[in-house]
């Protein structure tokens, strides 16, 4: 069995107590043995910065460079609020995100049946939801140039914001897309308004090329974004994976996410290119919330998005669905045993436990 290369970045705050309870998963897939790791861990965030007075040291890029996939926690918190701009925790994930290229943002919006009456639509509407955001995370509008605020006649000021899309960019986001969903349920949605915008014009011409090229073999709809989030409410479970640009797919993966549950349920992916020589995809895995200082260092904290976080990487990186499917069977069977961390306690569970008993009662259902 091949042995993966991971690097660990717990960071700040609940960052720590979440990948705490990562580190024993993986334990147990290499007891099990359904996967082989090579380790190392780092600092990043507020914890590196009183290390080395850098929100990630250059030693710690190097790994990242090196790793084949890395697993952050969280950064941040108000011990560092004084600290200048370019130093701050969350610099240092910004960092690895820009240098290493990681263009493709993975939000998955599953719905586990134990939880479906904490959505805020019905039960019957998200039952059985499973589905998946591709954001183009480098791009867009986010980005453009000019980005500015100018003077203009009689006191009036303009603000500029420019939606800028290149073919390539559009091309490799949506061959992610493509090749995602052929792991999945085999159906993308592509996501732009070519009603109004140039850009959206060539997103959409662009994903039909690189679907008839090589992917004629994934359902392919385009629908304009405002309609799609319309969708997103209606009737979700019509979805599998949906790509879209950076600002229309921060918008959809947000309402997609909350469809779903709390911060403490939701893991991410951000994907880089395929290297030609090696291979190899940069990919950094972390769940969506943050550091939360409000209850760090209480025990408290859900591990879930931490974990799922894993099971992403399994998935995606190390093309180990087997081990990847175990995981997230366990964290449906934790919560059907009724399990519950504080986040979620509403949600019809009877026992309420902390990070690591969560850990515990995951580690029981994977046994
Ligand atoms: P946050 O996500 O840390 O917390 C928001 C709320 O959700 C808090 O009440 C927190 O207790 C709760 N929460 C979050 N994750 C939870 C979990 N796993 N289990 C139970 N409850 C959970 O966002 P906030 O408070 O806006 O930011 C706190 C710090 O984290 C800031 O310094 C911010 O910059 C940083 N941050 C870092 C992110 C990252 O590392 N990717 C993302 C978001 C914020
Ligand atoms: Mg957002």
């Amino acid at each position: 069995m091949a042995t993966h290369k991971l690097l660990l970045l717990p960071g700040d705050g609940i960052g720590v107590e979440v990948m705490a309870e990562v580190k024993r998963v993986i334990g147990w897939l290499e007891k099990v043995g359904l996967a082989s790791f090579a380790i190392e861990e780092d600092l990043v965030g507020g914890s590196a910065y009183d290390s080395c007075g850098q929100p990630i040291s250059e030693g710690a890029m190097k790994r990242a460079f090196e790793a084949d996939a890395i697993l952050l926690g969280a950064v941040g918190g108000p011990k560092w609020a004084d600290v200048a701009y370019e130093a701050r925790p969350e610099a240092g994930l910004l960092r690895l995100r820009k240098d290493l290229e990681l263009f493709a943002n993975l939000r998955p919006a599953i719905c586990y049946p134990a939880l479906a009456s904490a959505s805020s639509l019905k039960p019957e509407i998200i039952e059985g939801l499973d589905l998946l955001i591709v954001r183009e995370l480098t791009g867009g509008v986010y980005f453009g140039k000019p980005k500015e605020i100018v003077d203009i006649a009689d006191g009036q000021k303009r603000a500029i914001d420019t939606q800028v899309y290149e073919s390539y960019e559009i091309e490799r986001i949506a061959r992610v897309a493509f090749e995602i969903a052929r792991t999945r349920r085999n159906k993308v949605v592509s996501c732009e308004k070519h009603n109004v915008m140039k850009s959206g014009v060539l997103w959409k011409q662009v994903v039909s090329e690189v679907h008839a090229a090589d992917y004629a073999d994934v359902g392919l709809e385009h629908q304009l974004a405002d309609s799609c989030g319309m969708q997103l409410v209606r009737a979700p479970k019509q979805f599998d994976v949906i790509v879209t640009d950076n600002l229309f797919g921060d918008i959809l993966s947000d309402v997609a996410a909350m469809l779903t549950g709390s911060l403490g349920m939701l893991p991410s992916a951000s994907l880089g290119a395929v290297e030609e020589i090696s291979g190899k995809r940069r990919a950094l895995y972390e769940p969506v919330h943050g550091a939360a200082p409000d209850i760090a260092g209480k025990g408290v904290a859900n591990p879930i998005a931490m974990i799922g976080s894993l099971a992403m990487a399994l998935r995606y990186s190390f093309n180990l669905s087997e081990a990847a499917d175990r995981i997230e069977a366990a964290i449906a069977g934790t919560l059907a045993a009724g399990f519950r961390t504080g986040d979620i306690a509403g949600t019809g569970g009877s026992t309420v436990v902390g990070t690591s008993g969560m850990g515990d009662a995951m580690l029981a259902e994977l046994d």
